[in-house]
């Protein structure tokens, strides 16, 4: 066997994530930034598990500046069934993976509604996830429940 078949069959991590670059607030003030901070962790986890890495992102993001977002968000969560925005693409299956690392903001205390177009598309049996996620200061449990499965991230 081949070191590089090697590689893809012992490949099976993956880290899911989503996150915004543009304006955020840092402890009393706004600033743009290229890279959010959920990003910056998942590259982090990727290198250290050699896990490859999938980003979550809205065929209509939020807006740049902080303001708008944040209302946009949560127009979304509190939409009546909630917004499940589309996705710019999706991976054809996660078959080849047992094990995934999901990362998100903390959005109005829930994840971002385009994460749950994510995991509704999928089928999570099986799978071993670990959860992570970013905030501004609004510590806690994230609790979301999957099809027969609850998923809890703690900070
Ligand atoms: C729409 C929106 C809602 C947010 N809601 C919360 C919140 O409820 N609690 C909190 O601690 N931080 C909240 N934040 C701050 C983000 O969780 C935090 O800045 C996070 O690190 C952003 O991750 P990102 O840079 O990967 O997008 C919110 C930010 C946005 C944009």
């Amino acid at each position: 066997m081949s070191a590089m078949n090697e590689k893809k069959i012992t490949m099976a991590k993956l880290v899911v994530f989503y996150s915004r670059a543009d304006e955020n607030y840092f402890g009393g003030a706004y600033r743009y930034i290229p890279v959010g901070n959920t990003e910056k962790v998942a590259n982090m986890i990727a290198e250290v598990t050699g896990a490859e890495l999938f980003k979550i992102e809205q065929q209509v993001p939020y807006a740049a500046d902080y303001d708008t977002c944040i209302k946009q968000a949560k127009k979304d969560l509190q939409a009546k069934a909630q917004a499940r925005p589309a996705l710019v693409s999706m991976p054809d299956s996660l078959d080849g993976y047992d094990e995934i690392y999901l990362g998100y903001p903390n959005y109005w205390g829930d994840m971002p509604m385009a994460v749950y177009t994510f995991l509704e598309n999928f089928d999570w049996n099986g799978k071993t996830i670990h959860p992570f996620y970013t905030h501004c200061g609004q510590k806690g449990n994230i609790k979301t429940t999957l099809v027969g499965k609850t998923l809890e991230s703690t900070y």
